[in-house]
């Protein structure tokens, strides 16, 4: 078994990574939550049916009192009357401020449960059982937790630690193609603002098939990333900003989509390709890495450039929540694996933006 620890002063929590873990949840989440009598799991329809029995069944033999509540699969979950009726059920449950909360599925199922257990009788513990490749290496480590609103993504949130962090690899074996390459566009990211050596062993392995014998490695090396950047800026206002390479402008790609023709790693992926463009035209970043990254991006059958109006890429600048005021923070690479979070007017960065996206 691989461990990561998260070391956040007096938060400290584990990432476990294994394949079979799923069926030994039960004695690791007794080891962290020693005094909890239920656990509330949080699943989805597509996810339920595929692994909350065997989890159950685990939970139980661990001397856990279990109820499950399935949501639709789907980001039409994260919102805020699922999470209002998921309150309700688990105060039905009996849930008590020594018991937690487990989130079964992929970032949505994380996201929402998570936001439920921060504010359930003001905050129960939490276990997170990622089982998307994007819930994995990104989603379950650092304790982002929210539900969406009527206004845009992730409006409505809380930090919120998990306890635990349990991976079982196996679980992606049932996951679509599409999902998988969706969450390697958050793989590929990590190499581009963190490793170059990391960017070249995906690249040197084009096919899930040669990515999934390699998983735990992977797994692992993005999930060290994460929580080393998690515990120098918890709070996202410096270093963790670097997380958010290619999301400017693939938010933009998203929501012109109505969050329905694209993913979010395909819009992540299309947001790379600008994003290193974008770094060329302002002479950040050295010439060859567009057509690097591009690469990489369609090797894994993801976009390397999407079409939306000009306008949504106007909002996404003004809008983002990284912008305060006229300037705005841009995550541009300074190489390939090294990136920083370059402060510009938003003019300036709309002018150059105009530029490169009327070429590709
Ligand atoms: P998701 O949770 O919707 O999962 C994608 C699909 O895969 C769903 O239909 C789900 O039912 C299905 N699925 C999940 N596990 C499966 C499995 N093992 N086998 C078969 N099907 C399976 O989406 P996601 O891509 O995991 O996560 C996206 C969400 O994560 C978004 O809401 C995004 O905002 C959020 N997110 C949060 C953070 C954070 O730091 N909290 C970071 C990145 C993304
Ligand atoms: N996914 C971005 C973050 O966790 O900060």
């Amino acid at each position: 078994m691989k461990t990561l620890t998260v070391d956040l002063p007096g938060r400290e929590y584990d990432i476990l990574i294994q394949r079979g873990l799923l069926d030994r949840a039960g004695e690791h989440i007794r080891a962290v939550c020693p005094r909890a009598r239920r656990l509330f799991v949080v699943t989805d329809s597509t996810v339920g049916p595929l692994y909350s029995a065997r989890q159950v069944s685990s939970l139980a033999a661990a001397g856990f009192e279990t109820a499950v509540a399935a949501v639709p699969a789907g980001e039409e979950s994260k919102n805020a009357s699922q999470l209002s009726a998921l309150w309700e059920e688990m105060m039905a449950f009996g849930l008590t401020r020594s018991d937690a909360v487990v989130a079964l599925g992929g970032g949505v199922v994380g996201d929402l449960a998570g936001f439920a257990a921060a504010t359930i009788l003001r905050g129960v513990d939490f276990v997170q059982i990622p089982t998307t490749l994007l819930s994995q290496v990104d989603s379950s480590v650092g304790g982002k937790v929210a539900v969406d609103l009527d206004h845009g993504k992730n409006l409505a949130g809380a930090f919120w630690q998990p306890r635990l962090v349990l991976m079982d690899p196996d679980t992606l074996d049932t996951l679509p193609d599409k999902t998988f390459a969706d969450g390697m566009a958050e793989v590929v990211k990590y190499g581009c603002i963190y490793d170059r050596d990391f960017f070249d062993f995906l690249t040197a392995r084009p096919s899930r098939g040669e990515l999934m014998d390699e998983i735990e490695h992977i797994l692992y090396t993005c999930c060290d990333l994460k929580r080393k950047v998690v515990v120098e800026d918890e709070r996202d206002t410096g270093a963790r900003m670097l997380l958010n390479f290619g999301h400017t402008v693939g938010h933009a790609f998203e929501k012109a989509g109505n969050y329905e023709t694209w993913t979010h790693g395909q819009a992540v992926a299309a947001g790379m390709c600008v994003a290193a463009r974008l770094g060329v035209e302002l002479g950040i970043t050295p010439a060859e890495v567009p057509e690097q990254v591009t690469a990489a991006v369609a090797a894994l059958g993801l976009p390397t450039r999407i079409d939306c109006g000009w306008n949504d890429i106007v909002e996404a600048i003004g809008l983002d929540k990284k912008s305060a005021g006229s300037r705005i923070s841009f995550i541009l690479l300074e190489e390939l694996g090294r990136a920083a979070a370059v402060k510009m007017e938003k003019e300036t960065v709309l002018r150059h933006l105009e530029a490169v996206y009327r070429q590709m």
